[in-house]
């Protein structure tokens, strides 16, 4: 019992100091710590693309880790949507997200879904084609980045 409560305690001083360090931030610095967790979910994205790239220029063919990769773009492009919840319009940041991003959300998050059904699409041909399917897969992906990119990323 005693055990509990101290775990408890422990628990609940750890929310209080994560919650008071969320409301020392002002809304500038959250805003710029969103640009970098948005930045760095698109850096996952290129680095989970690697392999596959890899894989299609004649690298060996792995297919737990091709898998693996279009998981991770799958749900990393879930993401996209929630990482750009912050409107940082507001701010003269270092950023290539076009103020289309917020604007025109709902096409924006229907771009990013485009990746998730693109990834879906591309687990199914690396399942159905296995190492024949890896351009294929890539070629199933790659097209909704750029689309995305063409319409709400700056030059
Ligand atoms: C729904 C829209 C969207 C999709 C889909 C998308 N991107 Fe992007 N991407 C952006 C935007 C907007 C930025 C600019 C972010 C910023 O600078 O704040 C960006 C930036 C990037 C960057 C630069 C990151 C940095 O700052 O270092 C890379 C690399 C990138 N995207 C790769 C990809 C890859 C690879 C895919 C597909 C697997 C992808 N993106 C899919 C919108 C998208």
């Amino acid at each position: 019992m005693k055990r509990i409560i101290l775990i408890s305690a422990a628990i609940i001083s750890t929310l209080i100091s994560f919650n008071s360090f969320a409301q020392r931030m002002t809304p500038e610095e959250q805003a710029a710590a969103a640009v970098g967790t948005r930045q760095a979910v698109f850096k996952l994205l290129a680095f989970n693309m690697g392999p596959l790239q890899g894989m299609a220029r004649g690298g060996d063919y792995d297919e737990a880790v091709a898998v693996q990769a279009i998981e991770r773009i799958q749900t990393l492009a879930t993401m996209i949507p929630e990482v750009f919840a912050n409107d940082t319009t507001a701010y003269d940041f270092e950023t290539r997200a076009l103020n289309v991003v917020w604007s025109d959300m709902d096409g924006f998050a229907s771009a990013a879904n485009d990746l998730a059904m693109g990834a879906s699409e591309a687990l199914s041909i690396i399942n159905s084609q296995g190492a024949d399917g890896v351009r294929n897969a890539i070629q199933a992906i790659g097209p909704t980045c750029g689309a995305c990119h063409d319409a709400f990323r700056a030059e």
